[in-house]
Protein backbone atom coordinates (compact mmCIF):
# COMPACT_ATOMS: atom_id res chain seq x y z
CA UNK A 1 0.00 0.00 0.00
CA UNK A 2 1.21 3.80 -0.58
CA UNK A 3 -0.90 5.63 1.43
CA UNK A 4 -3.19 3.72 4.49
CA UNK A 5 -5.94 5.25 5.78
CA UNK A 6 -6.86 5.18 9.35
CA UNK A 7 -9.94 6.15 10.64
CA UNK A 8 -11.22 7.07 14.44
CA UNK A 9 -14.32 7.84 15.45
CA UNK A 10 -13.24 9.79 18.71
CA UNK A 11 -10.72 11.48 20.38
CA UNK A 12 -9.40 8.43 22.68
CA UNK A 13 -9.46 6.10 19.64
CA UNK A 14 -6.94 8.61 17.86
CA UNK A 15 -5.26 10.31 19.77
CA UNK A 16 -1.87 7.93 20.29
CA UNK A 17 -2.11 8.49 16.38
CA UNK A 18 -1.27 12.05 17.07
CA UNK A 19 1.38 11.36 19.23
CA UNK A 20 3.43 8.88 17.34
CA UNK A 21 3.04 9.71 13.49
CA UNK A 22 5.21 12.35 12.20
CA UNK A 23 2.80 14.76 10.34
CA UNK A 24 3.83 16.78 7.20
CA UNK A 25 0.83 17.69 6.10
CA UNK A 26 -2.83 18.76 7.09
CA UNK A 27 -5.80 18.95 5.33
CA UNK A 28 -9.57 20.34 6.39
CA UNK A 29 -12.50 19.52 4.61
CA UNK A 30 -16.03 19.17 5.73
CA UNK A 31 -15.03 19.90 8.71
CA UNK A 32 -12.64 16.92 8.96
CA UNK A 33 -8.83 17.48 9.73
CA UNK A 34 -6.90 14.67 7.44
CA UNK A 35 -3.31 14.24 9.26
CA UNK A 36 -0.50 12.84 6.64
CA UNK A 37 2.42 11.46 7.71
CA UNK A 38 4.95 8.62 8.41
CA UNK A 39 4.42 6.36 10.69
CA UNK A 40 6.76 3.05 10.86
CA UNK A 41 8.15 3.77 7.67
CA UNK A 42 4.74 4.31 5.93
CA UNK A 43 2.90 6.92 4.80
CA UNK A 44 -0.03 6.93 6.63
CA UNK A 45 -3.51 9.66 6.16
CA UNK A 46 -5.25 9.46 9.78
CA UNK A 47 -8.27 11.45 10.95
CA UNK A 48 -11.17 11.60 13.55
CA UNK A 49 -14.48 11.08 11.46
CA UNK A 50 -16.86 11.75 14.49
CA UNK A 51 -19.76 9.52 15.45
CA UNK A 52 -22.30 7.43 13.68
CA UNK A 53 -22.39 6.77 9.92
CA UNK A 54 -22.87 9.67 8.43
CA UNK A 55 -19.86 11.31 9.55
CA UNK A 56 -17.72 7.65 9.09
CA UNK A 57 -18.75 7.52 5.57
CA UNK A 58 -18.13 11.53 4.24
CA UNK A 59 -14.57 10.88 6.51
CA UNK A 60 -14.02 7.62 4.18
CA UNK A 61 -14.84 9.33 0.75
CA UNK A 62 -12.61 12.46 1.35
CA UNK A 63 -9.71 9.88 2.87
CA UNK A 64 -10.12 8.10 -0.30
CA UNK A 65 -10.39 11.44 -2.54
CA UNK A 66 -7.14 12.31 -0.68
CA UNK A 67 -5.48 9.02 -1.74
CA UNK A 68 -5.74 6.35 0.81
CA UNK A 69 -5.59 2.99 -1.02
CA UNK A 70 -6.61 1.02 2.17
CA UNK A 71 -8.53 1.67 5.07
CA UNK A 72 -7.85 0.51 8.54
CA UNK A 73 -10.69 1.82 11.68
CA UNK A 74 -9.87 1.40 14.98
CA UNK A 75 -12.10 2.04 18.08
CA UNK A 76 -14.53 0.99 20.86
CA UNK A 77 -17.38 -1.73 20.61
CA UNK A 78 -20.68 -2.82 22.36
CA UNK A 79 -19.40 -6.76 22.89
CA UNK A 80 -22.37 -9.29 21.30
CA UNK A 81 -20.71 -12.40 20.80
CA UNK A 82 -20.82 -14.06 24.59
CA UNK A 83 -16.89 -15.25 24.82
CA UNK A 84 -16.12 -11.21 24.71
CA UNK A 85 -14.99 -9.87 27.81
CA UNK A 86 -14.06 -5.60 28.22
CA UNK A 87 -10.45 -5.17 26.68
CA UNK A 88 -10.80 -7.84 24.03
CA UNK A 89 -10.53 -7.52 20.00
CA UNK A 90 -13.14 -8.00 17.09
CA UNK A 91 -11.00 -8.06 13.84
CA UNK A 92 -14.03 -7.79 11.11
CA UNK A 93 -14.65 -10.51 8.38
CA UNK A 94 -17.54 -8.60 7.34
CA UNK A 95 -19.77 -5.37 8.11
CA UNK A 96 -23.56 -4.89 8.20
CA UNK A 97 -25.19 -1.95 9.07
CA UNK A 98 -28.26 -3.45 11.74
CA UNK A 99 -30.17 -0.30 11.26
CA UNK A 100 -31.25 -0.77 7.92
CA UNK A 101 -34.39 -2.43 7.94
CA UNK A 102 -37.02 -2.74 5.17
CA UNK A 103 -38.77 -5.62 6.40
CA UNK A 104 -42.42 -4.79 5.87
CA UNK A 105 -41.18 -4.57 2.37
CA UNK A 106 -40.23 -8.22 2.39
CA UNK A 107 -36.21 -7.30 2.99
CA UNK A 108 -34.27 -9.21 5.79
CA UNK A 109 -33.08 -6.85 8.11
CA UNK A 110 -29.57 -5.50 7.16
CA UNK A 111 -30.28 -5.84 3.54
CA UNK A 112 -29.92 -2.63 1.42
CA UNK A 113 -32.78 -2.74 -1.20
CA UNK A 114 -31.43 -2.48 -4.81
CA UNK A 115 -27.85 -2.48 -3.83
CA UNK A 116 -25.35 -5.03 -5.06
CA UNK A 117 -24.46 -6.09 -1.57
CA UNK A 118 -25.23 -5.39 1.92
CA UNK A 119 -22.70 -7.14 3.84
CA UNK A 120 -19.51 -5.82 3.01
CA UNK A 121 -16.65 -8.39 3.17
CA UNK A 122 -13.10 -6.83 5.01
CA UNK A 123 -9.39 -7.49 3.18
CA UNK A 124 -8.24 -10.84 3.49
CA UNK A 125 -4.56 -9.55 3.61
CA UNK A 126 -5.08 -6.87 5.86
CA UNK A 127 -7.71 -9.32 8.56
CA UNK A 128 -5.09 -11.66 8.74
CA UNK A 129 -2.05 -8.75 9.28
CA UNK A 130 -4.58 -7.81 12.11
CA UNK A 131 -5.37 -11.20 13.52
CA UNK A 132 -1.33 -12.20 13.66
CA UNK A 133 -1.43 -8.65 15.36
CA UNK A 134 -4.08 -9.44 18.03
CA UNK A 135 -2.78 -12.93 18.57
CA UNK A 136 0.49 -11.57 19.01
CA UNK A 137 -0.65 -8.72 21.64
CA UNK A 138 -3.92 -10.31 22.95
CA UNK A 139 -3.44 -14.00 22.96
CA UNK A 140 -6.87 -15.73 23.54
CA UNK A 141 -8.43 -12.51 23.71
CA UNK A 142 -9.34 -12.09 20.20
CA UNK A 143 -11.72 -13.16 17.71
CA UNK A 144 -12.84 -12.77 13.70
CA UNK A 145 -16.14 -11.93 13.25
CA UNK A 146 -19.29 -9.78 12.04
CA UNK A 147 -19.64 -6.38 13.12
CA UNK A 148 -22.51 -4.79 12.97
CA UNK A 149 -23.26 -0.99 12.54
CA UNK A 150 -25.63 1.61 13.58
CA UNK A 151 -27.02 4.82 14.98
CA UNK A 152 -27.75 3.19 18.14
CA UNK A 153 -25.96 2.61 21.30
CA UNK A 154 -27.15 -0.45 22.21
CA UNK A 155 -27.75 -0.98 25.90
CA UNK A 156 -30.23 -3.69 26.22
CA UNK A 157 -29.72 -7.75 26.17
CA UNK A 158 -32.99 -8.31 24.04
CA UNK A 159 -31.19 -6.10 21.63
CA UNK A 160 -27.80 -7.73 21.98
CA UNK A 161 -29.54 -11.50 21.68
CA UNK A 162 -31.57 -10.14 18.37
CA UNK A 163 -28.10 -9.05 16.87
CA UNK A 164 -26.21 -12.22 17.79
CA UNK A 165 -29.20 -14.85 17.02
CA UNK A 166 -31.01 -13.28 13.57
CA UNK A 167 -27.62 -11.43 12.12
CA UNK A 168 -24.73 -13.21 13.80
CA UNK A 169 -22.90 -10.57 15.22
CA UNK A 170 -19.54 -10.51 16.97
CA UNK A 171 -19.71 -7.12 18.21
CA UNK A 172 -21.99 -3.66 17.34
CA UNK A 173 -21.06 -0.13 16.71
CA UNK A 174 -21.69 2.98 14.88
CA UNK A 175 -19.49 3.59 12.23
CA UNK A 176 -17.73 0.20 10.83
CA UNK A 177 -20.12 -0.47 7.86
CA UNK A 178 -20.53 2.96 6.66
CA UNK A 179 -16.73 2.55 6.55
CA UNK A 180 -16.95 -0.44 4.66
CA UNK A 181 -19.83 0.77 1.92
CA UNK A 182 -17.98 3.34 0.99
CA UNK A 183 -14.46 1.40 0.63
CA UNK A 184 -16.80 -1.25 -1.41
CA UNK A 185 -18.15 1.70 -3.52
CA UNK A 186 -14.50 2.39 -4.09
CA UNK A 187 -13.12 -0.95 -4.80
CA UNK A 188 -10.77 -0.07 -2.06
CA UNK A 189 -9.41 -2.77 1.25
CA UNK A 190 -10.48 -2.16 4.64
CA UNK A 191 -10.48 -3.87 7.97
CA UNK A 192 -12.02 -3.02 11.26
CA UNK A 193 -10.23 -3.28 14.70
CA UNK A 194 -12.72 -2.89 17.54
CA UNK A 195 -12.03 -3.61 21.54
CA UNK A 196 -14.66 -4.09 23.89
CA UNK A 197 -15.53 -0.87 25.68
CA UNK A 198 -19.16 -2.79 27.08
CA UNK A 199 -21.33 -5.36 26.51
CA UNK A 200 -23.79 -3.41 24.95
CA UNK A 201 -26.58 -4.74 27.96
CA UNK A 202 -27.23 -0.95 29.50
CA UNK A 203 -24.16 -0.92 32.10
CA UNK A 204 -22.14 0.95 30.00
CA UNK A 205 -22.91 4.28 31.57
CA UNK A 206 -20.97 3.51 35.19
CA UNK A 207 -18.03 3.04 33.59
CA UNK A 208 -17.87 3.52 29.59
CA UNK A 209 -14.99 6.60 29.79
CA UNK A 210 -12.83 4.40 31.75
CA UNK A 211 -13.35 1.37 29.61
CA UNK A 212 -13.14 3.51 26.58
CA UNK A 213 -9.55 4.46 26.92
CA UNK A 214 -8.75 0.78 27.84
CA UNK A 215 -10.16 -0.28 24.70
CA UNK A 216 -9.35 2.25 22.43
CA UNK A 217 -5.69 2.01 23.75
CA UNK A 218 -5.97 -1.51 23.14
CA UNK A 219 -7.15 -1.34 19.13
CA UNK A 220 -4.16 1.06 18.84
CA UNK A 221 -1.89 -1.03 19.94
CA UNK A 222 -3.41 -4.08 17.36
CA UNK A 223 -2.73 -0.49 14.60
CA UNK A 224 0.63 0.09 15.61
CA UNK A 225 1.85 -3.55 15.49
CA UNK A 226 -0.07 -4.31 12.10
CA UNK A 227 2.44 -1.46 10.65
CA UNK A 228 5.20 -2.31 12.08
CA UNK A 229 4.18 -6.00 9.86
CA UNK A 230 2.90 -3.87 6.56
N1 LIG B 1 -19.57 1.64 20.90
C1 LIG B 1 -19.15 1.20 22.09
N2 LIG B 1 -20.12 0.54 22.75
C2 LIG B 1 -21.21 0.58 21.93
C3 LIG B 1 -22.54 0.10 22.04
N3 LIG B 1 -22.95 -0.54 23.13
N4 LIG B 1 -23.39 0.33 21.01
C4 LIG B 1 -22.97 1.00 19.92
N5 LIG B 1 -21.75 1.48 19.76
C5 LIG B 1 -20.85 1.27 20.75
Amino acid sequence: FNKIGIIGAMVEEIELLGQHVQVTKETVKAGITYYEGQFHGKTVIYCKSGVGKVNAAVCTQILIDLGADCVLFTGVAGAIDLSLNIGDIVVSTSCVQHDMDCSPLGFARGEIPFHVRSEFVADERLVQLAVDSSNRLFEGRSLKGIVLSGDQFIASRETVALLRETMNGACAEMEGASVAHVCDMNEVPFVVIRSMSDKADGSAHVNFPEFTVKAANNSYAIIDDMLRHM
